[in-house]
C-alpha cells in the first residue's frame, strides 16, 4: 500500500463512523420507509414479514447480532422477483463466495439484494418495491440457512 493510500484509508476510518452516524438525518428523504431486520445466530429474519406500498421506496438495514464470525455465520438479504423460485434460486448462489452467494447468472431475478454481514455490523439497500401487490420472497443464500429456515416475506399492498 503506498503511503498516500495508507493516508486516506485512516482519514476514511476516522470519517466513515461521523457519515454514517449522519445519514439517516441528512440523506434520508421522508418517503423511504425504514426497516430494520436483525440477523444472527439462530439464522432467522427478525422481522420475517415485512410491507411497503406498491413502487414504494424501502430502505431495508441488515442488523448482525450474533457472536459466530461472518466467515462462519455470515447473511444476506436478497429479495426476489415473483416468479422465481427461491430454493432453485439459493441451491445456485450458495456455491457463489466469491459474488457474496448471489450467481450473476441469476441477477436477473433479484429486486435487492445486500453484501454479507457478520456480528455488529450493518448494511442496507435501497430499492422500490415491486409496483404489483402482493408476497415476494427474501432469502439468506449463505450455504444450509435457507433450508434452515432463513426467509422472509415482503408483502406490498
Ligand atoms: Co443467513
Amino acid at each position: 500500500m503506498t503511503r498516500t493510500a495508507q493516508s486516506v484509508r485512516q482519514i476514511l476510518v476516522v470519517v466513515a463512523p461521523l457519515l454514517s452516524a449522519v445519514a439517516p438525518v441528512a440523506g434520508q428523504p421522508p418517503d423511504v420507509s425504514l426497516i430494520e431486520i436483525q440477523v444472527g445466530d439462530n439464522m432467522r429474519f427478525t422481522p420475517s414479514v415485512i410491507n411497503a406500498s406498491p413502487g414504494g421506496q424501502v430502505r431495508v438495514v441488515l442488523k448482525g447480532v450474533g457472536k459466530i464470525p461472518k466467515t462462519a455465520m455470515g447473511h444476506n438479504f436478497v429479495l426476489l422477483k415473483t416468479g422465481s423460485d427461491p430454493k432453485a434460486f439459493v441451491d445456485k448462489s450458495s456455491p457463489a463466495r466469491e459474488t457474496d452467494f448471489v450467481v450473476p447468472a441469476m441477477k436477473d431475478q433479484v429486486i435487492a439484494a445486500t453484501p454479507l454481514v457478520g456480528p455488529d455490523e450493518t448494511i442496507d439497500v435501497t430499492f422500490a418495491a415491486p409496483k404489483k401487490a402482493g408476497e415476494y420472497a427474501f432469502v439468506c443464500t449463505f450455504p444450509g440457512h435457507f433450508k434452515l429456515g432463513m426467509k422472509g416475506q415482503l408483502i406490498v399492498k
